[in-house]
Parts: structure tokens; sequence; C-alpha cells
């Protein structure tokens, strides 16, 4: 009987782990992990960070019109960016590994495909994944390609959370633009009439902070996690 309360404590004390594994070039990616990381904590559960950095810096803003062009073609041709090694965090064990960045001209960012060819298999393989898409509108194709790869890397996978900007069109996609190349459209007379701020709202970072709760309470009492409505107001739309 005592034996059987000894083994119930220590259950008990272990702590919950997630991964958060992320990439983010403009920090909307960076903010959402944040709120969602602090909802989770919140529930006693450990977070523990690795940020994908591209072995060349990779700066933001783009500095202009005409590089913007540039990355949009190449990052539509899935071109691959270069990371570095990953940190010994993520040969550890846990319980959930979040995967989050932004979606790159219909697909996962640079820094993600790279990840994902080197190392998908090995961190990801036979581990349970929560994909997080930050994005300007459109992440349905993001997902179809980003759901290939984690099934080839054997990856456990029964939900997703996006967030997309909540700017109308055809606005986002001008304004998303501009502040790439490092313009301020918030502040032109014209646009900024129609476009007031860059990337996600503050309700959606609250809606984050909420999810990591649902996760959180999720990964405690053992229910699946595809249980979890991510299908809101604020969220995949
Ligand atoms: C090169 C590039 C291409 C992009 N292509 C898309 C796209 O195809 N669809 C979309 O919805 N958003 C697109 N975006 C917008 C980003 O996904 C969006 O701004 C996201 O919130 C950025 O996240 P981050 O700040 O973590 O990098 C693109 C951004 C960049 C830099």
């Amino acid at each position: 009987m005592a034996e059987k309360q000894e083994m119930l404590t220590d259950s008990s004390k272990k702590h919950i782990k997630v991964l958060f594994l992320y990439f983010s070039f403009s920090g909307q990616t960076g903010v959402i992990v944040n709120r969602l990381s602090a909802g989770l904590k919140d529930q006693g559960i450990k977070v523990v960070f690795e940020k994908l950095k591209p072995l060349k810096h990779l700066r933001f803003p783009v500095s202009s019109i005409l590089r913007t062009f540039a990355m949009m073609l190449t990052t539509f041709c899935r071109k691959r960016v270069p990371i570095q090694e990953l940190s010994s965090k993520c040969n550890r064990e846990y319980d959930l590994i979040i995967l989050a960045g932004p979606t790159w001209s219909y697909n996962p960012s640079g820094p993600v495909l790279f990840f994902l060819d080197k190392y998908g298999e090995e961190v990801l393989g036979g581990r349970e994944v929560l994909p997080l898409i930050s994005c300007r509108g459109y992440w349905k194709q993001h997902w179809r390609g980003l759901r290939r790869k984690l099934k080839k890397c054997g990856a456990h996978f029964s939900n997703l959370i996006a967030f997309t900007h909540p700017n109308p069109e055809p606005w986002c996609t001008i304004g998303v633009f501009l502040k790439i190349a490092g313009k301020n459209p918030e502040r032109s007379s014209f646009i900024g009439k129609h476009y007031t701020r860059f990337g996600h709202s503050n309700h959606q970072m609250e809606e984050a902070y909420r999810f990591g709760k649902m996760i959180g309470e999720s990964l405690r009492d053992g229910t699946p996690l595809a249980e979890i409505n991510f299908h809101t107001d604020l969220a995949l739309p």
C-alpha cells in the first residue's frame, strides 16, 4: 500500500515537458509561441525552447522591394535555408513537440524545411507533434506540404494551430509585402487608412494563451490533443 502511494506521488511529481521548436523571421511566430508557452506554464507544464537559427543571419526587414520579390521567388521554389546545429535539448524526451513557423510563399519557411530534411526523422520520428503556423492569410497549402513531410519523418500528429493576420485584403497582402521590404505602410497617408498594424492582434495573443492552457490540461489529463478545438473566430479561419 505504502509502495503504491509512493509510486503515485512519484508519477504526480513527474514534470510534463513540451519542446517548442520554432523559427520566426519577423517576430510573429515568436509572440504566439510566447503566449502559448505562458498558458502551458500556468498549467504546471515545463517548457523548453529551441529556436532554429539560420547559419547566415536573415535580416528583417529585407530592405528593398527588389530583394523582397527575390525572396518571394526563392521561397516559392522551397529553397532550404541551412540552420546551425541543434542543441542537446532536442535529444531529450518530451511529452509534446510544438513545431512552429511562418508560411513562406505557400510553403513552410526555408529554415523549417531544412530542419525537416536534416533532423526531422531523428527529432520528430515516433514523437507527438503539434504544428503551429503563423501566416498572413493562407495556410492550407503550407499545411498540406508540412503534413506530408511530418508523415515521412514518422511523427504523430492529430491537430493544427494556425493564426492568420486579422487585416482585410488586399491591404493585408500589400501591408505585409511593404513591411518585409522595410517600408512603414501603417504610416502611409493612403494605405494607413486600411492597414493600421502589422501581424497578429492582441486578441489572438490571448487566444494563444488560452490554447496553451487547453493543451496543458489535455496533457495533464491524458486526453487526446485531437479533441481540442483550435478552430475559433481568432484562429484557423
Ligand atoms: C518570403 C515570405 C513569403 C510569405 N508568403 C506568405 C504566403 O504565401 N502566405 C501567407 O499567408 N503569408 C505569407 N507570408 C507572411 C508570413 O507568413 C507572416 O507575416 C507571418 O506572420 C510571419 O511570421 P514570422 O514573423 O514568425 O516570420 C510570407 C512572408 C515572407 C517573409
